[in-house]
């Protein structure tokens, strides 16, 4: 199973100062040697941390996948089939959140996200390439599966951050929502992520839902990061999603 590290908290402790350090690019060169399979970054419209430069400068450095999460606007859309990541995951985005806070409104955004998916995924590419493919992150509901499929992208990410924040039977419960989710998503022919709140002690039981291709783990890898370092935290990270497969 892939891990994508997501680097943007290396950029906000760049930004609560103002200053050039530390740098996402060096985090996610270090978080590569670690393992990561991918590197994310969440481009958001007030560049609270993910600034257009590390974008670009990632494009360059990375060559592993990267994975460019987005809001479905104009403006992100543009940068995105400028930059050419190699995928592109659609979120919800509200000014005042701390972190994404759920799934996307699919049925409230339906026009929107498909104009974004069309485009990325690449009728409109000038290079006649296959485009963008695009993930969305979606609650882990049998009908949001559903209408990611009607919507046409390749790949949905599960989000499991209410899953990570139970405790208990909830979180059982939360479990096999995850896992009907991911189940129904399988047989619809779309490639299955998760993400959200997985951390050193609850990621097990996500990685070990079968047919998974790749977790999506931010806030937990980077907070580790600045006791045992980077590519350390990483390779932790990595060996027990291994471990549960
Ligand atoms: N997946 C998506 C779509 C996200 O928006 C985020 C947070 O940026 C993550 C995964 C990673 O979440 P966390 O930082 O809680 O690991």
């Amino acid at each position: 199973m892939l891990l994508g590290v997501n680097v943007d908290h290396v950029a906000t402790v760049r930004q609560a100062r103002g200053e050039t350090e530390p740098d996402p690019a060096i985090a996610a060169v270090l978080a590569i040697l670690g393992g990561a399979d991918g590197i994310t970054v969440h481009l958001r419209e007030d560049r609270r941390h993910i600034q257009d430069r590390d974008l670009k400068l990632l494009r360059e450095i990375v060559f592993t996948e990267l994975n460019l999460e987005m809001a479905a606007t104009d403006e992100m859309i543009g940068i995105a089939l400028r930059v050419k990541p190699d995928m592109v995951t659609l979120v919800p985005e509200k000014r005042a959140e701390l972190t994404t806070e759920g799934g996307l409104n699919l049925k409230k955004n339906r026009n929107q996200l498909k104009k974004a998916v069309k485009m990325l995924q690449g009728t409109c590419l000038p290079t006649g390439k296959k485009g963008i493919p695009v993930s969305l992150f979606i609650n882990p509901s049998i009908t949001d599966v559903e209408e990611s499929k009607k919507i046409g992208a390749r790949m949905v990410e599960i989000h499991t951050g209410i899953y990570a924040n139970a405790k208990g039977k909830k979180q059982l419960q939360e479990l096999t929502r995850v896992k009907k989710a991911v189940k129904k998503a399988l047989g619809a022919g779309l490639a299955v992520n998760a993400g959200h709140g997985l951390n050193y002690t609850n990621v097990k039981k996500v990685a070990s839902v079968k047919g998974l291709r790749g977790l999506y783990i931010g806030h937990s890898i980077i907070s580790r990061s600045v006791f045992v370092g980077v590519e350390k935290a990483v390779r932790e990270m990595k060996k027990l999603i291994k471990e549960s497969e």
